[in-house]
């Protein structure tokens, strides 16, 4: 079992879409997979409920109940429509927790999720978190949990897609709470291969970048907005569909550079 946040502070750029795609494509494939709402916004979790039901949710069914530490799995933790998706649903009380600075807040705050996930995450294959727009505590605490992070960005404006604070973030806590933390890879979103701009702004991103851009981009597809009206992930919308084929192809990308992560280098092999 490993855990893979998804996180850009920038907003807009799929980070949601991603987390809601990519489980149901891994789902469709037979793995099980926990979606963890990390966002106060609740887009994910909108996504399975819809905006009322999400609304209404008490604090005490969502990740908020993660914050308090006093979150039982069955009390938190859903299914979904989804056969092999469950979802840790978010809202907007965890918003009062996500604070700036969140490397000062208690220690037991920042590895709330962790210590939450490590008790829970036997029972799937892939954790999956979504965080919010910025650099805040809940993502903070979803890179504390994490093995691995991706990063969706948008093919274009090269320097507003945050990618040099995202690393910082991640020299951070790799120094700090959670050495284990690996980049697993920079994630073209919403690319239309016919804009010479965005082949251009990939080929950037290579060049500079290498191995530690994803092989799979994800193509801009109404498939994946009708998909999210109908509330399905696209794999289970339109199962045999070009969209869902690229989704099981990042799937299968994330385990095969997970696996590459936990593969012991040839120093530690020597040693
Ligand atoms: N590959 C795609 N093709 C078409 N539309 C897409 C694609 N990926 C995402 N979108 C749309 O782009 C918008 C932003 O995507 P999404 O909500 O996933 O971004 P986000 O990074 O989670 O945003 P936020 O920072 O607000 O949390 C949504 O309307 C989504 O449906
Ligand atoms: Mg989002």
């Amino acid at each position: 079992m490993s855990v893979v946040t998804a996180l850009n502070q920038k907003g807009g750029v799929g980070k949601t879409s991603t987390c809601y795609h990519l489980a149901g494509a891994l789902a469709l494939g037979g793995r099980r997979v926990l979606l963890v709402d990390n966002d106060p916004q609740a887009s994910l979790t909108q996504g399975f409920l819809g905006p009322q039901a999400t609304r209404a949710l008490d604090p005490s069914e969502t990740i908020a109940a993660v914050y308090h530490q006093e979150a039982m799995a069955e009390q938190v933790i859903r299914g979904t429509h989804v056969p092999g998706v469950d979802l840790l649903c978010g809202g907007r009380a965890a918003g009062s927790f996500n604070v700036p600075d969140p490397h000062l807040t208690d220690w037991p705050l920042q590895t709330s999720l962790r210590d939450f996930l490590a008790d829970v995450s036997g029972g799937y294959d892939l954790v999956l978190i979504d965080c919010p727009p910025n650099l805040h505590l809940a993502s903070w605490t979803s890179l504390v949990a994490s093995d691995g992070l991706l990063v969706p960005l948008q093919p274009e404006d090269f320097g507003a897609q945050g990618i040099a604070d995202v690393q910082e973030s991640i020299d951070r806590v790799v120094s700090g709470p959670n050495p284990a933390l690996r980049l697993l890879g920079f994630l073209v979103t919403m690319s239309n291969p016919r804009l010479s701009v965005h082949k251009g702004f990939e080929q950037l991103l290579r060049t500079h970048y290498g191995d530690a851009v994803f092989t799979t981009t994800i193509p801009i597809s109404t498939d994946f907005k009708e998909a999210i009206v109908q509330r399905q992930p696209v794999a289970q919308y339109k199962p045999r569909g070009a969209a869902t084929k690229v989704m099981k192809a990042l799937g299968e990308e994330i385990f095969a550079r997970l696996a590459a992560a936990d593969e012991p280098t040839a120093a530690g092999e020597a040693a």
